[in-house]
Order: structure tokens, then sequence, then C-alpha cells
């Protein structure tokens, strides 16, 4: 896996927020684990902060942009409804034979990518797929909103797939999702259903929506379902695992879900402190700084997992090559 990745230069620091909204950094840090976030430049969308990811990776995978077969985007901030930020990537990068699609799955969107990705190459379709996570929250988020706008930050990661030896590379997928929580995490306006209007903004519809415990509760439950699910289909156990990479969505999420696993802190990888939630992008994100860290190795066991809107939820193991 060639791996690379993009935030931007802009940090927004708990601080920062102090000035802009009723809140404070220790509020921030203890109810989220979060400390900063990245914030696009008003002329970067999703696609810009793609590509950098996605030219890191190639290098790194020694794959270059005119043998890959697929691109798949996953993101909920596309640049725009159509058409997909796949294809001005596809277009940007020279990937002149790829295929490429946007997935929608919210922060699920890189695990389900993954599956997706694995399914092509399996099948011998493709040879290389280039999957991509990029997200601007920033754009979609209401800064008068105290309880959303703390959250979440830009950036993106991207990876480049190809065939690996039987019993090496991604073990197990498991995607799952439960439409009846849809309303719990949404962005409702600006689709079909509630197109652009100056009524729709007012009522602030084109914002993210969000009912925070219901959405803490339903995490915690399906992380560590979904983390068990992923390990029988792999035919493991937890103590088979080297790392867990899981969505950074609230550290406090993570520490409920380690200890539902009864599994040690210390091999789960966190950098929520650093880049807040970026969606799809918050597990490419990990796993670089994982990688930067030293703390991947050939061979090793990794699980990640995944939970957002939809409601969706997916976790894969992966063995390292
Ligand atoms: N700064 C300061 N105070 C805040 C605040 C902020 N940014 N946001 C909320 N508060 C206040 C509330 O108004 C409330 O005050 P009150 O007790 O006087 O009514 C108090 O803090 C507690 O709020 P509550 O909503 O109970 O906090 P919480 O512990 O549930 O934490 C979240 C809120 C959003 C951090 C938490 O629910 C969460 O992380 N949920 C999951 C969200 C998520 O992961 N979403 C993305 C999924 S992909």
């Amino acid at each position: 896996m060639g791996v690379g990745t993009y935030v931007p230069e802009k940090i927004l620091t708990n601080k920062d927020l102090e000035q802009m909204i009723d809140t404070n950094d220790q509020w921030i840090r203890s109810r989220t684990g979060i400390k900063e976030r990245r914030i696009a430049a008003p002329e970067q969308a999703a696609s810009d902060l793609a590509i950098p990811a996605a030219v890191v990776a190639l290098k790194k995978a020694g794959v270059a942009p005119a043998e890959v077969d697929l691109i798949i985007v996953a993101t909920s901030t596309p640049d725009m409804c159509f058409p997909s930020t796949a294809c001005a990537i596809q277009h940007k990068l020279g990937c002149t034979k790829a295929g490429a699609f946007d997935l929608s799955a919210a922060c699920s969107g890189f695990v389900y990518a993954l599956s997706v990705a694995r399914q092509f190459i399996a099948t011998g379709t493709a040879k290389y797929v280039l999957v991509i996570a990029s997200e601007v929250f920033s754009r979609v988020l209401n800064w008068q909103d105290r309880e959303t706008c703390i959250l979440f930050g830009d950036g993106a990661g991207a990876v480049v797939l190809g065939a690996v030896a039987p019993g090496q590379g991604i073990i197990s997928a498991h995607l799952a999702a439960d439409g009846a929580g849809g309303h719990l995490l949404t962005l409702p306006g600006c689709g079909s259903r509630l197109p652009l209007t100056p009524d729709l903004m007012k009522q602030g519809l084109h914002y993210v929506t969000m009912e925070g415990k219901e959405v803490f509760k339903f995490a915690v439950r399906v992380m560590e379902t979904g983390a068990l699910k992923a390990l029988e289909l792999a035919g493991m156990e937890k103590d088979d695992l080297d790392l867990i990479i899981p969505h950074q969505a609230n550290s406090r999420i993570i520490e409920h879900v380690a200890k539902k696993l009864h599994f040690p802190l210390e091999k789960i990888m966190v950098n929520v402190d650093k880049y807040g939630n970026t969606s799809a992008a918050s597990i490419p994100l990990a796993l670089d700084d994982a990688l930067r860290q030293g703390r991947i190795k050939p061979g090793d066991n990794i699980l990640m997992i995944a939970f957002g809107g939809g409601l969706t939820w997916a976790a894969t193991i992966v063995k390292w090559v």
C-alpha cells in the first residue's frame, strides 16, 4: 500500500475558537480530545486536498498515474454535486485509463472504499486502484453551532492498492448500515429533496446537523460489534491485532471502545488532537501518522474501523505488506 496525505496549512486551535463562539479549550479537550484542526484555504476544494495526497501515495507505491485502473474518492464534501470529485482528480493527475467515481458513506467512506477496491483487484478487473478520502467539512459547518463546529477539520489521505500474495493485504472486510438512524447526522439541504434557496439558507439547512449524544452511543456500540465481526471474518482473535486505527472523532469514544474490547490503549492509534474529525480522511491520516511513528511493520495485523452518517460503519483487517 502506498500511502499519502495532505492537510491544509491553516491551523485553528481551541483558543482561536474561544474568540468565535462560547466555548473553551478545557471543555473541548476534555469532551473530545481535540486541540486543533486544519482549515482549507478559500480556494481549496476536496480535489485540491486530494491531489497532493494522491501524488505522494502513487510515488510511494511506484505506480504511474497512467497505470491506475480505478479511482474511488470517499467524500461527503465533494467539489460539487456532479461531476464527481474523482473525475476532476482523474483529469488533473493524468490517470488516462482510469474509471472514476465518488463513494458516499460519510466517515466510513475510506473503509468502504478499501473494500470496493479489494473486489476489483480480487476479480482481476483492476491492477491498481487509487483510493482517496478528502473532506472540507469547514465549508458545511455552522460556525455559530458550538456542538458541531468544534469537532471537524479538513484533510485528505490516499492509498494505492494492488494485488498481493494470498493471506496478505486486506484479510477481512465488514460493511454495515442502519438508515433508520440517518436523521442523527445529516446535511439536509442542497440535495434533490431540499434544493438550495434563500429560505433554506436562512434556516441553516445547508449545514451539518447532529444529535451528539445519540451518535456517541451508536459509535461505541458499533465500533465494538464491527471490530468483533471483522476479527471473526478473518479467523483472528483480539490478541492477533498489532494496531487498531479507529475513526478519529472523539478520544472518549476510542477510550470507551478500548475498555469494552479489553484492548490496550497503547495499541490504538489516536491523532484526533491534531486534526479533529476529518470524516472519511481520518483513518488514512491516522494510518500515515502511525507509519511515520514506526508503529507499523510488515506482517502486522491492523484493524481499521469507522462509523458515521448513514448511519454506516465498516471494519477491515489488513496484514501489512
Ligand atoms: N463548549 C462548551 N460547552 C459546550 C459545547 C462547547 N463546544 N458544546 C456543548 N456544550 C455544553 C452544552 O450546552 C451542555 O451544557 P448544559 O449542561 O448547561 O446544558 C454541556 O456542554 C454538556 O453538553 P453535552 O451535549 O451533554 O456534551 P457531551 O458530553 O455529550 O459532548 C459531544 C458533546 C458532541 C462532544 C459528544 O456528544 C460527541 O462527541 N458525540 C459524538 C459526535 C461525533 O462523533 N460525531 C461525528 C460522528 S462521525
